[in-house]
């Protein structure tokens, strides 16, 4: 959700920000700008879309200086427009902002006058400047301009006549300095800074910095100087390249087979599950499941297996619900929380709301200095590495290989799981990585089979049991990369309204590989069937052998034990709706009006 990066170098500073830019851009890609400052001279450039147009518009209009800002935007208030893109610039001070300035009308009201555009953020210029007109040094000027913000930020400013000089602040939107030889950085996200510095201090809530090229000062909420660590980060583990793949969600489908292994190596020791940070799920009495979007989909997931390996009752809630609903919860809960970013405003949100109230407040995140993550009380590392497609993938399958093993954990914990049944599921997991590479020699077959989904207007999931999540995650993906419309359904819950869709232009995938629910998956296919409804049978060799008559298309999964079925078949729901998106000719990894990371609610 926005991206930022700001450089006091002594290389030119437009090139560096154009390549930190390209891998911040997985957080919006609405219009992207740099400003900079040379001999004192404040100057930017801006461009709609991609970043590809600003660096076009870099060619014929470039722009020197070593110290400068810059921006890649999602847009939240105000189109995407070049008016609109940042840096926002009033007088002497350019800003970049990730985030929502809730009271910037109150503040735009106060400056009077009208803006050159339609942001919250230009706000923050125009009262900086302010500041600066009635006689404040620039530091002095960013730091009433800060104290005068509500809402959600991550700011870095850039002052005329100040190449030595960066101003960052955060409330709610992470951001990081990174520190050179000589030079000085601030950016978003370790991905934006790891080829530029090794070394990084993230700022922490209400902190704000003075950054010059010997170094930063920081200070807290109160405005008291502070210490905060400074840590070395593996660069290798932020570098991002498609390795040979035409897409970023490509390459990090086929990377599932490793990162599941890795994922169960670091749950497992030898025939038992020894997580990296254990926690007791025998002193509660539930547990409280909270994420967004595909996190969400895995704890729905993630309740089957609780409630039937550990006999432990779990509540699931879309974050941005369960933030507002003022649930009661009590000591006696867990609350689990979900999320691939760390940082997604809603369920760091309703973490906060749940922290103090809750037993314990449990996390499973990819990136390990995120707020979700240094917020928790355990931080369960999600170990997929960086994941740049904006949907989701290989986070996704390793988010639903740690709720199974955590659910065999407590079931362990709880009586349910005995020291043989442990063994044997140990030894499934290990076998899951091979299981999930044959699923992905089935590409070709899925390839084939979205080029006919391509031409379809409506697309039905159908799944039973945690069967039914999954239809959830093949409509979600579809549609967030396809732009095909698509909706998931309970398979037995489709008799109670959505049949009345089925014609025989509608396409029907209904997830169902052999298992105690088989029979009744089957016959809510027959209904659909019955109505000439296009049915897509996603299953193994015993289903496919047993209900293909009549089916439109069946797709042969490998065979696995029905407790690890959720984890191969998101292997079509990625594939399916890879394919079908390449074949419309999408942007798959960057699809239209999305953002991997959505830091406002
Ligand atoms: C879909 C997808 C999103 C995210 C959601 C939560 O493929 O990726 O639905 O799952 O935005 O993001 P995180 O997990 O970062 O909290």
């Amino acid at each position: 959700m926005c991206g930022i990066i700001g450089i006091l170098g002594d290389h030119q500073a437009a090139p560096l920000m154009v390549d930190a830019l390209k891998r911040l851009e997985y957080r919006g890609y609405d219009s992207a700008g740099i400003a900079t400052v040379a001999n004192g001279v404040l100057d930017r450039r801006r461009a709609m879309g991609k970043l590809v147009n600003l660096a076009d518009l870099l060619v014929t209009e470039p722009l020197a200086g070593f110290a400068g800002i810059g921006h890649t935007r999602w847009a939240t208030h105000g189109v995407p427009s070049v008016a609109n893109a940042h840096p926002h610039r009033a007088g002497r001070v350019a800003v970049v902002h990730n985030g929502i300035i809730e009271n910037f009308r109150d503040l735009r009201a106060g400056l009077g006058g009208s803006g050159e555009s339609e942001t919250d953020t230009e706000v923050v210029a125009r009262l900086c400047e302010d500041f600066i007109a009635g006689g404040m040094p620039p530091k002095d000027a960013a730091f009433a301009t800060i104290d005068r913000l509500e809402g959600a930020y991550a700011l870095c400013f850039l002052f005329e006549g100040e190449p030595d000089l960066l101003i960052a602040a955060r409330a709610g939107s992470p951001l990081a300095i990174g520190h050179g030889d000589g030079e000085m950085f601030v950016g978003s996200d370790a991905i934006a800074l790891g080829p530029l510095t090794d070394r990084l201090t993230y700022l922490e809530e209400g902190d704000r910095a003075v950054v010059t090229r010997a170094g930063a000062q920081i200070f807290d909420a109160e405005g008291h100087q502070t210490h905060r660590d400074t840590t070395r980060i593996r660069v290798d583990a932020t570098r991002i390249e498609k390795a040979g793949h035409r897409h970023f969600m490509a390459k990090e489908i086929h990377e599932q087979p490793q990162t599941l292994s890795d994922v169960i190596a670091a749950f497992t020791d030898g025939d038992r599950i020894a997580p990296p940070t254990d926690f007791d799920f025998a002193s509660v009495a539930r547990v409280q499941m909270v994420a967004c979007g595909t996190g969400y989909i895995a704890c729905m997931v993630g309740k089957y297996w609780f409630e039937a390996l550990a006999r432990l009752p779990v509540e699931v809630d879309i974050a941005s619900e369960y933030r507002y609903r003022e649930g009661p919860v009590g000591k006696d809960t867990a609350a689990l929380f979900l999320s691939q970013s760390g940082e997604t405003a809603d369920t760091l949100a309703a973490l906060r709301y749940a922290k103090g109230r809750a037993h314990a407040v449990l996390s499973v995140v990819n990136v390990a200095e995120s707020s979700i993550a240094r917020e928790a009380d355990v931080a369960w590392p999600i170990t997929a590495g960086v994941e740049i497609g904006v949907a989701s993938t290989k986070a996704f399958v390793n988010q639903l290989a740690i709720l199974l093993v955590l659910a065999i954990r407590a079931g362990v914990q709880r009586g349910t799981i005995d020291t043989a049944r442990e063994a044997e599921l140990v030894s499934g997991l290990k076998l899951l990585p091979g299981i999930v590479s044959q699923a992905l020699a089935l590409e070709d077959r899925c390839e084939d089979l979205a080029s006919r989904l391509a031409e379809a207007t409506d697309i039905l999931f159908l799944g039973r049991g945690p069967m039914y999540p999954m239809a959830h995650e093949g409509a979600l993906k579809l549609k967030e990369i396809s732009y095909i419309h698509a909706e998931a359904y309970a398979s037995g819950e489709l008799k109670h309204g959505p049949i009345a869709l089925v014609d025989r232009s509608l396409p029907v995938v209904v997830f169902a590989p052999m298992d105690p629910l088989f029979d009744k998956t089957v016959s809510n296919m027959q209904e659909v069937m019955a109505r000439e409804g296009q049915v897509l049978l996603v299953t193994d060799a015993d289903g496919a052998a047993q209900a293909s008559a009549g089916v439109w298309e069946v797709l042969v999964m490998p065979k696995v034990d029905p407790v690890f079925a959720p984890i191969l078949y998101a292997l079509p729901a990625q594939l399916l709706a890879y394919h079908t998106a390449v074949h419309k000719g999408t942007d798959v990894d960057q699809p239209r009006n999305l953002a991997k990371s959505v830091t406002v609610e």
